[in-house]
């Protein structure tokens, strides 16, 4: 790994969900390719957190894994740079989470906001498991087995990294100083919002994904929901509470070009189809390298597969080590 970086590893996990959309891409992803510069990066694809919710029908994993590792490396993350692998295949994760959930109180997963909202709205499939509450001690053993002090993840991720913390703490105080603390990188992730409006989803059906051909994206963009205020082009409109603004302009157009939309939507001076049109090229030519990368990786699913391979060797080594000391500090298991 390069030795220019500023000091302390970054980790981050995605599940594996599928192809990857724009939302992806403006939330996440370009906040991970800024980090991979500065940054020793572990990026892992979190393949037992998928399991928590997917746990009926596990066959599909493998497919998302290879086209989620895919879009990563078409947008730039940098197996040369960063530390790629795969969750699963690093059974110490395991074993530092039964550890973990020994010292871990019930209390404090049971308060866990995102779990008791999630057991609220879930209703399609039952999440209730002892791994869906246990979520966050995977979650923590991910982090600390890499001795990661930074993690970034978005808002609704932040009460998961503030739990790792404290079990960090527990852990700490009961056999020594053994980890670093992990904090959270919050990402200031910019909304990216769908065809229809609302926030860009694949359950909502409304993503423009990277994987999209230009004349898919195109169309997705010219039927897209603008300010539903706007009914009639002579009404003014409001780019500030637009989708195509908010989603497209604000990402991919110039100074120049986002003036030029706010004084003739405020006016009525433009109309929605024009406005549109003007940055439609933006968003291909952004996307074109992308989608040559994708395609090509997607012819050779080897060399995916091989990514991951090498980077799981790397991973594995820390991991190993680290649960060398973990042992010790407990005196259990050597
Ligand atoms: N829980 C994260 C999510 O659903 C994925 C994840 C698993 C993760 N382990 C992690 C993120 C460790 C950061 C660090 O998005
Ligand atoms: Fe949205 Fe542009 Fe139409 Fe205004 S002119 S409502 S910014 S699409």
């Amino acid at each position: 790994m390069a030795g220019d970086k500023k000091p302390g590893r970054v980790l981050s996990g995605m599940r594996p969900s599928g192809k990857l959309h724009l939302g992806h891409l403006h939330g996440v992803l370009e906040n991970w390719l800024r980090l991979q510069e500065q940054y020793e990066c572990y990026f892992f694809v979190a393949d037992w957190h998928a399991l928590t919710t997917e746990y009926q029908d596990p066959k599909g994993i493998r497919d998302n894994i290879a086209e989620m590792v895919i879009d990563w490396l078409s947008v730039g993350i940098d197996p040369l740079r960063s530390v790629i692998f795969r969750q699963s295949e690093i059974k110490e994760h395991a074993e530092l989470f039964v550890l973990l959930s020994m010292i871990t109180p019930l209390s404090w997963l049971e308060r866990n906001p995102t779990y008791k909202e999630q057991i609220a709205e879930v209703k399609d499939r039952d999440i209730h498991t002892f791994g869906f509450l246990g979520y966050p001690v995977l979650q923590t053993a991910d982090i600390i087995i890499y001795m990661a002090e930074k993690v970034p993840v978005g808002i609704d991720q932040a009460p998961h990294i503030e739990l790792a913390r404290e079990i960090t703490r527990r852990f700490n105080y009961f056999y020594g100083e053994t980890f670093p603390e992990p904090q959270t990188l919050m990402t200031e992730s910019p909304k990216v919002l769908g065809t229809d409006g609302r926030k860009m989803s694949k359950s909502y059906n409304n993503a423009i994904y990277l994987s999209d051909p230009p004349d898919a994206i195109e169309k997705k963009i010219l039927t897209m929901t603008t300010d539903t205020a706007r009914v009639k082009k002579t009404d003014p409109g409001n780019p500030d509470v637009c989708p195509v603004f908010i989603s497209f302009h604000r990402h991919y157009s110039g100074t120049d070009t986002m003036e030029w939309v706010k004084e003739g939507c405020t006016t009525a001076a433009i109309g929605c189809i024009e406005c549109k049109k003007s940055v439609i090229p933006a968003v291909l030519e952004r996307l074109k390298p992308v989608r040559e990368k994708r395609m090509e990786l997607s012819r050779n699913p080897e060399k995916v597969w091989g990514v991951i391979r090498e980077g799981t060797m790397r991973a594995d080594a820390v991991a190993k080590k680290t649960m060398y000391g973990v042992r010790k500090a407990m005196g259990i298991g050597f």
